[in-house]
């Protein structure tokens, strides 16, 4: 049986290719997007979780739009990684697949409320529409097999010296989540730093051939050119679908049971995500740190997605 899960997501490159893991891969029953401000603002962000799934040709995945801002903070776009629209690159058609009436929660509710298994939400971007979720709809929780987000870091961050960009953007939301009880993965920068773009996966991907690869290159393009501008990355780092790829198939990387807290009140870690894996505090553990990845099977599970769509 597939898995049933959620995205949350704020396209950005790398969260479209997060939605065609899941679409395109059979393992997955992809039951909704929903969308958050974060790479982008979230018209931005919702339109082009919409853009994705029509250029994947994918229908019937409802998309609801959720926060346009963080929790307690004012939103402050990632547009030097990913564009004044954050999903610079390629022309984005209009998309076809509708915008649900439904705010980003209510969506999540109702999925939940009537999926016939605990499901599996794995948010991509900051964490405040599953931190109001949490808060608005408690009673949700035992529908929540368990939470998989890309965000946090065992070492140094991306958007400061100790916080990477979905923590640092809404730190009380994560700080909420990772609080919450629930089974929590962490896909930190330390693991997505391992899936890197090399020509030889950008080849591998133009090679499949379809529209779905074609406008993923053009998206892959620009996305590791930006990295190259900013961090003197040629090979960007992929961060976001080790969460789906995690959900298909747990070999795909290693994880550590460990302690995680996030930083909210710090002058220079606000948004930093400590996690004790040796276990020095002698806290309870609550969380699977993700740490070592497949790197070539994650990428046949990207490569096999892709090929499935459009
Ligand atoms: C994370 O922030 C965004 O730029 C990416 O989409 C990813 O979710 C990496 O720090
Ligand atoms: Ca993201």
């Amino acid at each position: 049986m597939p898995v049933p899960v959620i995205i949350d997501c704020d396209p950005g490159h790398d969260d479209v290719f997060a939605l065609w893991l899941a679409a395109g891969n059979p393992a997955i029953d992809l039951l909704g997007v929903t969308t958050v401000g974060g790479n982008g603002r979230l018209e931005h962000t919702t339109h082009n979780a919409r853009v994705a799934l029509t250029v994947a040709g994918v229908g019937g995945v409802p998309v609801a739009a959720g926060a346009d801002r963080p929790l307690r903070r004012e939103l402050t776009p990632a547009a030097w990684i990913h564009g004044e629209n954050a999903l610079g690159g390629p022309v984005l058609p209009d998309p076809t697949v509708p915008l649900d009436e439904r705010s980003a929660v209510e969506l999540i509710s109702d999925l939940l409320a009537e999926a016939a298994e605990p499901v599996t939400l794995i948010p991509t971007g900051p964490l405040t529409n599953v931190a109001t979720l949490l808060e608005q709809r408690p009673a949700v929780r035992e529908k929540i097999k368990e939470i998989i987000w890309m965000g946090g870091s065992t070492g140094r961050g991306n958007v400061r010296a100790y916080a990477e960009f979905n923590a640092w953007a809404d730190p009380e939301a994560a700080d909420l989540v990772v609080k919450a009880g629930l089974p929590f993965t962490m896909v930190g920068l330390n693991i997505s730093h391992q899936a890197l773009i090399t020509e030889e996966v950008l080849r591998s991907i133009a090679a499949i051939g379809n529209e779905t690869s074609a406008f993923g290159v053009d998206l892959l393009r620009f996305f590791c050119g930006a990295y190259d501008a900013v961090e003197g990355m040629p090979e960007a780092p992929l961060h976001d679908p080790i969460t789906v790829a995690l959900a298909i198939d747990r070999t795909v990387a290693t994880v550590r049971r460990s302690r995680v807290d996030v930083e909210t009140q710090g002058e220079f870690t606000s948004g930093a995500t400590a996690v004790d894996l040796r276990g020095m505090l002698g806290r309870e553990p609550n969380a699977d740190i993700a740490i070592t990845l497949d790197v070539p099977k994650f990428w046949q599970l990207v490569r096999d997605a892709v090929a499935n769509l459009k």
